[in-house]
C-alpha cells in the first residue's frame, strides 16, 4: 500500500450570478484596506471592472487599478506589476480577467513577497521549494471559462530571454477566494467561448485518464465532462444563457481543481508547442489535437475512455469496452464540428516542417508526464502528423 497526500484544493468559492457584488465583503474579511486590482487590458475600461472598482471605493477601500498584462504574460510584464505593488503597498491582490492576468498576478505576488527574479522560481529548476506561505491574500475572478487558474497552484509565464513558457508552482499560489460570476462571461464571443470551453474539456479528459487516480478528482472530471457536454453548445449558440455560462465556469473550475492533483497529458504537451512555435490559441490547439491524442492513448486504458464516452452521452450498455472507448473520440469530434472548430492543423496555418522540433520539446514539458501511454518522440511526431489534412 502507498500513502498519498493531497493539499491542492480550492480554498473558498463564491459562485452565482451577481456574486461579484460580494467582493467588498470578501476583501474586508481579510482586514484589508488597500487593494491592488489587476485586470485584463480589454476589460479594464468596461463595467466588468469599473463597477467592482466603484463598489470597492464606496466600501471605503483604497484602490489601485493595473491593467498592463497582455495575452501570454511575460516576465517583464510581471516585474512591471511588481514595481506597481511596491509603490502602492496593498494588503490584498484582486484579479479580474482571463487566465493570463490571473497567472501574471500570481507570479507578481511571489516576487513582491519573496524577492529575486521569476526565473529563480521556475518549477523545472526546483523553484517550487522556494515559495513560502507569506504571499499577499489573493482573490481571483475569472472572465473566461477554460483555464481554471482561479483554483490552481500554477502560474504560466513566458520568458522573454528564451521565448519559452515556464511554470511557477506552489500550493500557496492557489487563490484564497475564487468568485465565479456568470455575468462577467456574457460578452465572450462564440469563438472564444468554444476555444476556452474545449480547453476545459481537455483538462477534464486528460486529468481523468491520467496515471494519477485521486478519486475526488476523478469524480469531478466525470461530472465536469457532463456539464461541458450540456452547457458548451448552449453557451456557444446563445452567449446570454446565464445557466450555460455558470455551468461552464463551474466545470472549468472543477477541471482546474482536478488537474492540479491528477495533472494533464500528451495533448497539453503538444498544444503548448503549437502556441509557442505558431502562436495558436491554447484552446484551439487542444481542440484540434484532442481526438488524435485520445486515439493514441485509447489502448492504454480503454475502460477510462469508455467512462468518458458515457459522460459525453454515449449509450455504451453491452458494448465491448474497446468499442465504447472509441465512442469518446467520435463524440469529441462531433462537439468540435458543432462549435465550428477547424479539424486540421493545415487549416490554421501550422507549418508541418516544425513537427520534429515540436515533438522533442513537447516531451520535455512535464505537464504530460502522467499521460496514460508512455510516448516516444517518433510516436509524438506521428500524432502531430495525424492532425494534418495532408
Ligand atoms: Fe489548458
Amino acid at each position: 500500500m502507498s500513502v498519498s497526500t493531497f493539499n491542492l484544493w480550492p480554498k473558498k468559492l463564491v459562485i452565482g450570478q451577481g456574486s461579484i457584488g460580494q467582493l467588498g465583503d470578501e476583501v474586508k474579511a481579510f482586514g484589508a484596506k488597500k487593494v491592488i486590482l489587476f485586470a485584463g487590458p480589454h476589460i479594464s475600461k468596461t463595467k466588468i471592472v469599473l463597477e467592482p472598482v466603484q463598489a470597492l471605493k464606496d466600501a471605503g477601500l483604497d484602490i489601485c487599478l493595473f491593467s498592463s498584462f497582455g495575452a501570454n504574460p511575460t516576465d517583464v510584464q510581471v516585474m512591471g506589476a511588481v514595481e506597481k505593488i511596491k509603490e502602492f503597498k496593498p494588503d490584498i491582490i484582486v484579479c479580474i480577467g482571463g487566465g493570463s492576468p490571473i497567472d501574471a498576478a500570481k507570479a507578481a505576488n511571489v516576487i513582491y513577497t519573496h524577492g529575486g527574479t521569476l526565473a529563480e522560481y521556475d518549477a523545472a529548476i526546483g523553484g517550487f521549494q522556494k515559495i513560502e506561505p507569506k504571499l499577499l491574500p489573493f482573490i481571483a475572478i475569472p472572465t473566461t471559462a477554460g483555464t481554471g487558474t482561479e483554483v490552481t497552484w500554477v502560474s504560466v509565464i513566458t520568458s522573454t530571454e528564451k521565448n519559452l513558457k515556464f511554470g511557477v508552482l506552489s500550493p500557496f499560489l492557489i487563490p484564497d477566494v475564487a468568485v465565479l460570476d456568470p455575468d462577467l462571461t456574457l460578452g465572450l464571443p462564440p469563438k472564444t467561448t468554444a476555444y476556452t470551453g474545449m480547453d476545459a474539456l481537455t483538462h477534464l479528459i486528460e486529468a481523468y485518464v491520467s496515471v494519477v487516480n485521486f478519486p475526488i478528482a476523478d469524480a469531478m472530471c466525470i461530472h465536469g465532462i457532463k456539464m461541458v457536454r450540456d452547457a458548451l453548445p448552449v453557451a456557444f449558440a446563445d452567449g446570454n444563457n446565464i445557466k450555460a455560462r455558470e455551468d461552464m465556469l463551474v466545470a472549468s473550475m472543477m477541471a482546474g481543481a482536478a488537474f492540479t492533483v491528477n495533472n494533464l497529458g500528451l495533448c497539453h504537451q503538444m498544444a503548448h508547442q503549437l502556441s509557442a512555435y505558431c502562436g495558436l490559441a491554447h484552446g484551439l490547439a487542444n481542440a484540434i489535437l484532442l481526438p488524435h491524442v485520445m486515439k493514441f492513448n485509447l489502448p492504454a486504458n480503454p475502460k477510462k475512455y469508455a467512462d468518458v464516452a458515457e459522460a459525453l452521452g454515449a449509450d455504451i450498455k453491452g458494448m465491448p469496452v474497446e468499442v465504447a472507448a472509441c465512442k469518446a473520440v467520435e463524440l469529441v469530434e462531433k462537439l468540435c464540428a458543432e462549435l465550428g472548430i477547424p479539424r486540421h492543423l493545415d487549416d490554421v496555418g501550422v507549418d508541418k516542417s516544425l513537427v520534429p522540433a515540436m515533438a522533442i520539446t513537447a516531451l520535455q514539458d512535464n505537464v504530460g508526464n502522467t499521460n496514460p501511454r508512455p510516448t516516444t518522440v517518433e510516436q509524438c511526431e506521428q500524432v502531430f502528423y495525424c492532425a494534418f489534412r495532408r
